[in-house]
């Protein structure tokens, strides 16, 4: 890795703000996985022409697919891209389920503004001394941290949960108070990936547990909430892709209106990827059946990134509220 780069060189923000506004306002800040330029390109363009702040994040898998010389002038470019298209973007660069002290230093000292440190699979005292340990690293440089209480069910990078463990409304105040982070991921219901709940003919998605994040609320007033595992794994991107030769029976997400009253509550910060995976792989497939002497990657990722500017623009403006807030 090259020399040490400060975010507010790059032109980033860390999420301080943005979270104390989304609080108030009664809003959630997107939070959209990238890998790759056009994931990218997609994200700026639909969050400037809808004016909304925006979180783009970067799990380990995905920085080391990108390149991390390469993630730190793509956020740059981030940035001057929205100034070109005539709008002072806040763009934060955030590590996803970052898991070692040295995983979430190695982010910061390459320009990321904020980064999560995922210890909940880990035992409480243990999760609590990392998070702590990151903390003190990330503050000295005024870089934002988010910890996490409660396991998903699913895929967490590396880590595999079978069952989700709740988060447990009587830990949040002693781990917000001994760590001192800034923002802190539940779970409530949500998991990672397509496959989110394992419905039985005529049965429906359970609804998430909104008890337990009101109970949250209670012991942290106002403190800023994540929400993971927060695709509504769109439908007709999973029937495209099986029509056109995919294979993902029975993929199912978090209803819209679910994620609506969530973003209307301290849940300040909406994680999206799965969704955006979904759009990319549906147009992709549905162009190359169609056209199947196309070899341009241009007219593919082309019609692939259009797709994720409107499933995006969706979001913002009819699911997490952040439209018009910049
Ligand atoms: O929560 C995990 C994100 O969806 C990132 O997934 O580790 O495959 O990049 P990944
Ligand atoms: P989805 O798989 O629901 O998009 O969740 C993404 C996520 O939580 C990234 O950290
Ligand atoms: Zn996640």
């Amino acid at each position: 890795m090259s020399q040490t780069v400060s975010y507010k060189e790059l032109g980033l923000v860390n999420s301080r703000e943005l979270f104390s506004k989304a609080v108030a306002g009664g809003y959630a800040i997107p939070a959209y996985n990238f890998n790759n330029l056009e994931q990218l390109q997609a994200i700026v363009t639909a969050c400037a022409q809808t004016r909304s702040p925006v979180i783009i994040q970067v799990s380990k898998g995905a920085r080391s697919y990108a390149n991390a010389t390469m993630l730190r002038y793509m956020a740059m470019g981030a940035v001057e891209m929205a100034r070109e298209m005539g709008i002072e973007l806040p763009i934060v660069l955030h590590l996803d389920h970052g898991d070692s002290f040295e995983l979430c230093t190695s982010c910061i000292d390459a320009g990321f503004s904020s980064v999560m440190i995922d210890g909940s699979h880990l035992p409480y005292a243990e999760n609590v001394a990392l998070t702590r340990q990151v903390v003190e690293y990330a503050h000295a440089r005024d870089v934002t941290v988010e910890g996490e209480l409660g396991v998903l069910a699913g895929i967490e990078d590396e880590v595999v949960a079978e069952k989700s463990t709740y988060t447990q409304p009587d830990e949040v105040e002693d781990f917000v108070r001994k760590t001192g982070v800034d923002s802190l991921a539940i779970s409530i219901g949500t998991s990672h990936g397509a496959y989110k709940f394992k419905l039985k003919a005529g049965e429906s998605v359970p609804p998430l547990r909104f008890d337990i994040l009101e109970e949250i609320e209670k012991r942290i007033p106002g403190f800023p909430i994540v929400l993971h595992g927060a695709s509504s794994v769109v439908q007709t991107y999973v029937e495209l892709i099986n029509q056109y030769g995919g294979k993902m029976d029975g993929a199912v997400g978090v209803p819209e209106e679910q994620l609506r009253r969530a973003a209307a509550s301290a849940v300040c910060k909406i994680n999206i990827d799965s969704d955006g995976r979904l759009a990319v792989t549906a147009k992709i497939r549905e162009y190359l059946a169609k056209d199947p002497g196309e070899f341009d990657p241009r007219k593919y990722l082309g019609a692939a990134r259009d797709e994720l500017i409107a499933l995006i623009k969706h979001k913002n403006q009819a699911v997490l509220g952040s439209a018009g807030k910049v």
